[in-house]
């Protein structure tokens, strides 16, 4: 469970699924399903494709709904000749509150180096949004022992030049990499272990304050089924979900995985 002050957070990452239609349909059910006393509990975000994040905001704005609203990617420059990207401000403008950096698909399909994901989380950081920072090993790099050396290069150099203070107010995402959109989750005890390593790494590079304040999820292939055993280790204080989190009942679930 996570610490007593680490408000678990549960986060949708829909990839690039649902348009804008199927997007307010998904958020209108969930909220039927979703209430007051798990808003208390838990934190909810939502992270559409950018054409449908006009269209979430509407919809949380007007029903008042606590869902908190995110994006899963954004440049890290404020304006330019950056044909087809998106700046920060733009995400700050329509009241997005978490932005996904270095998710793993964006790190491997489209070239995200660790320098691009390290000025992206300072330009998040600058809209005073939060970043979700992802980080996750391979099948073949954690079949030769390297998971935790992977993970450490990635939060250190995606973390470097920021302040503790900062530091202790983002997410970190745990995605092992051979977990996502397989279906194989990692045990509950390995995501703890390496959950418990990421709080470490954090420790060694911003102190206890940072290390105990800073919130660590875990992703991959987390279900219904899965999410309240992840959710009961000492250091996952929340989840990033995929592909359960295309359906509203299934997600509304794992929001309420502490029921279970
Ligand atoms: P799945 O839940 O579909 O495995 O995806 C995990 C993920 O990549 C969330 O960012």
């Amino acid at each position: 469970m996570a610490e007593q002050g680490r408000k678990p957070l549960i986060s949708g990452n829909w990839k690039m699924h649902l348009n804008h239609f199927e997007a307010i349909q998904l958020v209108q059910t969930l909220s039927y399903e979703v209430d007051k006393d798990d808003y208390e509990a838990v934190d909810v975000s939502v992270h559409p494709p950018f054409t449908d994040i006009r269209s979430i905001q509407t919809i949380l704005d007007a029903d008042r709904l606590p869902i908190l609203l995110g994006a899963q990617h954004c440049h890290f420059e404020s304006k330019g000749a950056f044909t087809g990207e998106v700046a920060p401000e733009m995400l700050a403008k329509l009241n997005v509150k978490l932005v996904i950096v270095g998710h793993s698909e964006r790190r491997e399909i489209f070239g995200e180096t660790d320098e691009m994901v390290n000025a992206k989380v300072k330009a998040i950081l600058k809209q005073d949004m939060t970043p979700i920072l992802c980080c996750g090993e391979t099948l073949d790099e954690r079949e030769a022992g390297q998971a935790e050396s992977k993970v450490e290069t990635q939060i250190l150099a995606g973390l470097h030049g920021v302040g503790k203070e900062a530091i202790a107010g983002l997410v970190i995402a745990y995605e092992p990499i051979w977990a996502i959109g397989t279906g194989v989750t990692a045990t509950p005890e390995d995501a703890q272990t390496m959950c418990a390593h990421v709080r470490s790494v954090v420790r060694a590079k911003a102190g206890d304050e940072a290390a105990d304040a800073v919130r660590i999820q875990y992703g991959g292939s987390v279900k219904p089924g899965n999410a309240a055993e992840l959710m009961g280790q000492a250091d996952i204080d929340g989840a990033l979900v995929g592909g359960a989190s295309l359906e509203a009942p299934g997600f509304a679930r794992i929001v309420k995985y502490r029921l279970s």
